[in-house]
């Protein structure tokens, strides 16, 4: 695939939908032990609606895709992740507007965007122990490969450095959210929601590999 679709960003979503429904128990594991043991219940009900409510929008453009997606986000997850995911859709949204296709390089501006405004909403550092620690390292990833022109192959890059970035969580002491009030007791444990952010990765790459 060498541009990625509003067809391919809907089928992306819709496998979100599919595999946070499956690793639900996993994440909400993880999340039991540094937090409140929802995070996989807040990404597979938030994109089980999100997957529902684009689904019919296969002749509207890129932008108006994401921005669903995004309000969604936020309308339906009450945790923190739901509106930092939202942001990142909603800033991903602005760049992808009146848009059905994206090369490789717009691509690699909405992902950069919607990485801007998750750091604007959630003022999270590299280091921080957040999904920003995947995040970060996965969109630098896409950025460094991206001009060699091929959309799957900067995916594949950016999910491997985002399930790099969420494995280096593990001995971080968390710095932001609920996390943080665990102090050094926070350290030995994955970040929740670098892992889910490690998954968003691995489907969006899944897509336009096929
Ligand atoms: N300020 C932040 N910036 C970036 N990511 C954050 C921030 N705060 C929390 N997170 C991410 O959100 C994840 C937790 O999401 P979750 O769905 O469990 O919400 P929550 O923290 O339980 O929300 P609440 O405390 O409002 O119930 C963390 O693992 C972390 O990756
Ligand atoms: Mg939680």
């Amino acid at each position: 695939m060498r541009e990625l679709t509003n067809t391919a960003v809907i089928d992306w979503l819709k496998a979100l939908a599919q595999v946070y429904t499956e690793k639900k128990d996993y994440l909400t594991d993880l999340d039991r032990a540094i937090g409140d043991a929802d995070h996989g219940v807040n990404m597979a009900r938030g994109f089980a609606a999100v997957a529902e409510k684009v689904a019919p929008l296969t002749d509207q453009d890129i932008g108006a895709i994401f921005k669903t997606a995004a309000m969604t986000l936020i309308s339906t997850v009450g945790g923190a992740s739901g509106p930092l995911y939202g942001t990142f859709f909603l800033q991903a949204a602005a760049g992808a507007s009146g848009k059905t296709a994206l090369t490789v390089t717009e691509t690699g501006a909405v992902l950069e965007a919607g990485l801007k405004g998750v750091v604007a909403r959630g003022k999270a550092a590299v280091g921080d122990k957040t999904m920003i620690d995947a995040l970060t390292p996965a969109v630098s990833a896409y950025q460094a490969a991206a001009g060699d022109g091929s959309l799957s192959a900067a995916l594949d890059k950016a999910r491997q450095a985002a399930r790099a970035g969420a494995e280096a969580t593990v001995p971080l002491v968390a710095k932001k959210g609920r996390a943080s009030y665990l102090g050094e007791r926070s350290a030995g444990h994955p970040d929740p929601g670098a892992e889910s952010t490690a998954l968003l990765f691995d489907a969006l790459w899944r897509v336009a590999a096929k």
